[in-house]
């Protein structure tokens, strides 16, 4: 699979889980998780879905194992830090070491996303020199 079209998907998913957890905390009137619910939304679909964009507008980098090592880093950490988070604000202390393992995860997997970025744009000026050097 492309990394661009799991992170779309993946981002969908996310958003409806996201969107269903809004729902029932304002139904319930229980704000408690709004930070897992907040961070489900912000990373698992507003980040994920700009992933799938820039990797969309750098084809070279679609079908390298580091895109889709790192959406598929991205998605994970995004899943353990949502339950961490959760339940260490629903009263849970359980969720501690969830909650700083998938942040810790989600950073390792931005900081490849930072590598993927710059080899990008590296990759992108060597192929038209000529609008690089009008920039
Ligand atoms: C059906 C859709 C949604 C519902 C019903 C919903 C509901 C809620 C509720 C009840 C809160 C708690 C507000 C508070 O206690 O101050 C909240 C917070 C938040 N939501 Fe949602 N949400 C929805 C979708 C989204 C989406 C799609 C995003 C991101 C793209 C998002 C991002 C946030 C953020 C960042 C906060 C924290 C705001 C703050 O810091 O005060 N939500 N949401
Ligand atoms: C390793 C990744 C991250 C960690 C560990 C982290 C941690 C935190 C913490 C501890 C808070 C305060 C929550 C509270 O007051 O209870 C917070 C709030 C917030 N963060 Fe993050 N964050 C991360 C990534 C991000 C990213 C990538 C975004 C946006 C794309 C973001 C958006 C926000 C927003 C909007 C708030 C205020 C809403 C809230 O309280 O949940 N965070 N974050």
């Amino acid at each position: 699979m492309k990394a661009s079209t799991l992170s779309f998907q993946a981002a969908i998913c996310f958003v409806i889980v996201g969107m269903i957890w809004g729902l029932i905390m304002a139904i319930s009137g229980d704000h408690s998780a709004m930070p897992a619910h907040a961070h489900l939304n912000l990373l698992g679909w507003v980040s994920l879905f700009l992933f799938g964009i820039y990797y969309r507008l750098r084809p070279s980098l679609e079908h390298g194992k580091g895109a889709l090592t790192q959406a598929w880093l991205w998605i994970v950490g995004t899943i353990i830090q949502a339950i961490g988070v959760g339940l260490v604000h629903t009263g849970h202390d359980v969720g501690e070491p969830f909650a700083a393992g998938g942040s810790l995860v989600v950073l390792l997997a931005m900081l490849l996303f930072a590598w993927l970025v710059f080899q990008g744009e590296r990759a992108d000026a060597r192929l038209s020199p000529a609008s690089a050097a009008a920039e």
